[in-house]
């Protein structure tokens, strides 16, 4: 918002951004998060058109990517020998130095919002109002892991010891602003890195880890302290890197069973891992509908509900599962958003990134016992990719629709009668990742957060767009492998490397 024009001051105004430190409980410790762009002020608008005009499939980090393919397992030997020992120099210098480098890595992708947001919505389908948030959190990562690096070298009696080789496997969906943090969070805590980025976001990871190499370079050390790696062979090549003694850790986000088949390749590697999710947002009588619909809609569509936090399921208590302003809100919001390619301006729910396929073709396409559409999704085009939002109606609890995770931009509808029926449906699920109530009862309020189980609760809110330092991000259940410590969080990094008793006292 403190952005009038992105043409003419396209750094970042962190020291004059109070609009949302204002709103917290808790004290920021000067801690600022990157403002997003305004898409209320015209000259962002042009600026934003500007770039969508760009994003038609753009070559952009390319080569850096073709250059880094590798297809044999003699180059992956060489890489990790040669970052076992960048890793050790890295980890061996002051944290000062490192969290310094990570602060200009936090300046240039502000300084190139523009290029990510291209390559987003070219490459990864990323409308600008879901992509510019990314950027913001991917900047937030850099200057907030730099400070928490800091803290690392001044914890009285006790010595960080840093790991070598982290190895970070990234998803498609956040292709900048996760790939960002694994990879900033590993280097803070004094590892190199190998980021193999997704397949369907090779790009996007080029240009994040092409940043982080500049700033790497320009403080005089060897950029392949972090270095990229595009695999020929996904599945034999990846298992002969991850199943290496010489990585210390695997951060990756992705499915639950990604989690478990790098468990399987090595049964002592430590994985670090955010994963799959069923998210439900409860709407009781006494809440704000016309907040709890646009919140849920955004939850629930959002990148065409391609989030691991996305609202998959509304749980409506009581009179709300009767209410006919409701459900005409619903309608009318969800059928109302206009989808199509990013690069049109007026989209504002982009394509799926695969033709739909399996699963959540069957989610679009079929209904499960008892079940019928409120909203019936279309596939809008030959290609697959681009399908109108679907909401089903009168999923029954315990059925695979309220079990599954599906990944895609549709909702479904279960009613019940008390809000204890609604928390035991809401935690019914294997996951338990995001999790929303809407109710502006306090005693619904606590009921709730006393019971429900997902490790990022929100109240009158959407469930999706967690904020760096303010919402750190992770779940419970199997949502979360590894050590528990969530993304964006005060204890993030202390995870990443071991501790000793310290020579030194104070
Ligand atoms: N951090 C993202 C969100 O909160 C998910 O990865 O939506």
């Amino acid at each position: 918002a403190l952005m009038a024009n992105r043409d003419l001051v396209p750094g970042p105004a962190r020291t004059q951004d109070q609009s949302k430190a204002s709103n917290s409980l808790v004290s920021t410790d000067g801690f600022h998060n990157e403002p997003d762009t305004d898409p209320a002020l015209p000259a962002n608008r042009a600026w934003g058109r500007k770039i969508l005009s760009r994003a038609t499939g753009s070559k952009f980090g390319t080569d850096e990517v073709t250059q880094a393919t590798i297809s044999n397992e003699a180059t992956i030997e060489k890489v990790l020998a040669r970052g076992v020992e960048l890793g050790k120099t890295w980890g061996a210098l002051p944290a000062e130095e490192r969290a310094n480098v990570l602060d200009r890595v936090g300046q240039l992708i502000t300084e190139h919002r523009a290029e990510l947001l291209e390559v987003m919505a070219s490459e990864a389908g990323k409308t600008l109002d879901q992509g510019d948030p990314e950027v913001s959190e991917a900047a937030d990562f850099a200057h907030y892991y730099a400070e928490r690096a800091r803290e690392l070298d001044s914890v009285p009696g006790a010595e960080f010891v840093p790991s070598n080789l982290t190895v970070v496997t990234p998803p498609w969906n956040f292709p900048v602003a996760i790939p960002a943090g694994s990879a900033l969070s590993a280097l803070a805590a004094g590892s190199a890195v190998i980021f193999k980025p997704a397949p369907q976001a090779n790009r996007c990871g080029a240009v994040v880890v092409g940043l982080i190499r500049r700033a790497l370079q320009e403080a005089g050390h060897d950029p392949d302290i972090a270095r990229l790696v595009v695999l020929s062979d996904e599945q034999r090549l990846g298992e002969r890197l991850i199943a290496d003694s010489r990585v210390d850790r695997v951060i990756l986000t992705g499915a639950f069973e990604t989690a478990e088949l790098f468990r399987s390749f090595r049964k002592d590697l430590p994985v670090l891992a955010e994963t799959s999710g069923k998210n439900a947002l409860i709407v009781t009588p006494s809440a704000d509908l016309d907040l709890a619909v646009k919140d849920l809609v955004a939850s629930a569509f959002g990148h065409a509900g391609q989030k691991c936090s996305a609202a998959s399921l509304v749980i409506l208590v009581g009179s709300v599962g009767k209410s006919e302003r409701f459900q005409r809100q619903l309608v009318d919001a969800v059928s109302s958003l206009v989808v199509g390619l990013p690069r049109q301006a007026t989209t504002q729910m982009g394509p799926v990134i695969e033709p739909a396929q399996g699963k959540l073709l069957d989610g679009l396409t079929k209904l499960g016992p008892g079940e019928s559409w409120l909203v019936e999704p279309k596939k809008l085009d030959e290609s697959g990719r681009l399908w109108t939002p679907g909401v089903r109606d009168n999923v029954k609890p315990g059925s695979e629709y309220h079990l599954t995770e599906y990944f895609g931009p549709i909702l479904g509808i279960i009613r019940v009668k008390t809000l204890a029926e609604a928390v035991r449906v809401q935690n019914q699920v294997e996951y338990g990742l995001t999790a929303g109530l809407h109710s502006l009862n306090m005693d619904e309020q606590r009921y709730w957060v006393e019971r429900v189980q997902a490790g990022n609760l929100y109240i009158n809110r959407g469930i999706t767009g967690a904020i760096v330092r303010r919402q750190p991000f992770g779940g419970w259940k199997r949502s979360a492998v590894g050590a528990g410590t969530k993304a964006g969080g005060p204890n993030y990094l202390i995870g990443l490397g071991s501790w000793k008793k310290s020579k030194y006292r104070g």
